[in-house]
């Protein structure tokens, strides 16, 4: 996990939309915070001693604040009830910002396509291609108008021009046609997409259809799916530094398992999302279950993230 070190202040608190709040975080000195890039995130850690990550979605132009936005879901694992349990005034440990979706500055032509709450980072990315002048278009799809975090915002912003808003409860001439978007765009662009597991596999399976190369393809997913994990077996990992051999039990992750013998690797998501703990595989071949490696990637085998993905050999010898 990310150090959770700096201690930020919570000075303002706003439902943006139904079951959507924003939290400014600022640093309780008053002094600058440590720069960001679109796309970054923060891990936070809540009261209860959960530890979530949540994207920035202010400029990262600002030093004197972080924005993070979180969708309110009693069926989570808590941290979204909890950050909304948080109340003005109150401090809070957040890490350094780190970047695991970083946008390329070089693109002819930039498609941002959010679903819901993953407006977050996009937002952040708008900021950012709109400062530097570069072309880029958003669509944004949510349930309703009431659920649309950030209209104000940007409707007021300089790139609202841009930006396009689709409503699943809204009439048939403001919906998505994502096919004719990506077929229109797939020559040159790149396409980042932000959203539930459902729209995000529904993005990247039409842009795929469509033509679109894996490399012009950047994804962040917010939660692993859930796993059937009952036909989980055991196998072994091999520590490349020592020789060790470790057992990993069927009910038990690789992180888990190597942690018991005293050997750490630095986890946060701890479900395949964010990629900290990616570990390069020397021998074996890995059964990736994470979301954080592209296709190719996972299919090269060359390196996993042993919190949630498992093995399809007898053993994986790792570079640790
Ligand atoms: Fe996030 Fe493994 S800890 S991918």
């Amino acid at each position: 996990m990310d150090a959770v070190t700096r201690a930020v202040r919570v000075v303002s608190k706003v439902m943006e939309a139904l079951d959507i709040c924003s939290f400014e975080l600022t640093a309780i000195d008053g002094d600058t915070l440590p720069p960001f890039s679109a796309g970054a995130h923060i891990d936070v850690q809540l009261p209860a001693g959960l530890t979530r990550q949540y994207s920035l979605c202010n400029n990262p132009t600002e030093t004197h604040r972080y924005q993070i936005a979180v969708l309110r879901d009693t069926h989570s694992r808590g941290g979204s009830v909890a950050m909304h349990a948080l109340e003005v005034g109150q401090i809070i440990r957040v890490s350094d910002p780190k970047n695991h979706f970083p946008l390329v500055h070089d693109a002819h032509h930039t498609v941002l396509l959010a679903g819901g709450i993953g407006i977050t980072p996009l937002l952040c990315m708008a900021e950012r291609l709109a400062s530097v002048g570069s072309s880029f278009e958003l669509h944004y799809c949510t349930r309703s108008a009431e659920r649309t975090a950030f209209s104000e915002r940007i409707c007021a912003s300089p790139f609202a021009g841009v930006v396009h808003v689709h409503y699943d409860d809204g009439p048939p001439s403001q919906k998505l046609d994502l096919t004719a978007v990506l077929e229109r765009t797939r020559s040159q662009a790149h396409l980042y997409v932000c959203g539930p597991t459902g729209f995000m596999d529904w993005s990247l399976g039409i842009a795929r259809a469509t033509g679109w190369p894996e490399e012009r393809l950047h994804r962040e997913y917010f939660a692993a799916a859930p796993l059937d994990t009952s036909a989980d077996g055991s196998f072994d990992v091999q520590i490349a530094s020592t020789g060790k051999v470790i057992r990993v039990d069927a009910d038990q992750t690789v992180v888990a398992a190597l942690s018991a013998h005293g050997v750490s690797v630095p986890t946060s998501c701890e479900q395949g999302v964010c990629g900290a703990c990616l570990t390069r595989v020397l021998e074996g071949t890995p059964e990736h279950r994470d979301m954080f490696l592209t296709v190719e990637e996972q299919a090269l085998g060359e390196q996993f993230t042993p919190c949630c993905s498992r093995s399809r050999s007898p053993k994986l010898v790792l570079d640790l």
